[in-house]
């Protein structure tokens, strides 16, 4: 079978515009791989920056923005949003964040991350600041 000029035209022309297309999706894909901002954080931004000064996360966390951070003993929270898991076990949710903050021992038996006593609501206004870290 031989095919004519046409048809071998044809058939570059399309190959080459399928390619174009994958290569496109492809770039798109790249160019904005993270999972959709969360709608909805969950509380008082403000708040929680102080609120996490208040509460001492600072000693162990480096956090931007809360004075005295710097603290090694935990990771650094300043790029929570992209992380894929909280404390490496959870699904990385704002909800799931709460908490973990609010129970690290009962999200992760054994876990160094102390319970703070952390009330539910300031644990939602950690939150909203912590995920308005590290984005452009
Ligand atoms: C005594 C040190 C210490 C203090 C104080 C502390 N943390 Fe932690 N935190 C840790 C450690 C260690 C981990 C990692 C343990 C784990 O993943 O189970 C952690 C993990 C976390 C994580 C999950 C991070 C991740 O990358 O998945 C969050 C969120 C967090 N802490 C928030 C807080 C907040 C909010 C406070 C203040 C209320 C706080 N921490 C106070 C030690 C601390």
């Amino acid at each position: 079978m031989s095919l004519d000029r046409h048809g071998f035209l044809m058939a570059v022309i399309t190959f080459v515009a399928v390619s174009l297309a994958v290569i496109g999706f492809y770039l798109v894909g790249i160019r904005d791989p993270e999972p959709a901002p969360f709608a909805h954080l969950p509380g008082d931004a403000e708040a929680g920056r102080v609120a996490l000064a208040r509460m001492g996360c600072a000693a162990c966390h480096a956090i931007d923005g809360v004075r005295a951070a710097g603290g090694r003993v935990g990771p650094a929270l300043n790029d929570l949003h992209a992380q894929r898991f909280i404390a490496g076990r959870l699904p990385n949710t704002p909800e799931n964040a709460v908490r973990f903050i609010v129970d690290p021992q009962g999200v992760s038996p054994g876990s160094a991350m102390p319970n703070l006593h952390v009330v539910d609501v300031e644990a939602r206004n950690m939150v909203a600041y912590l995920y308005s870290l590290g984005r452009p």
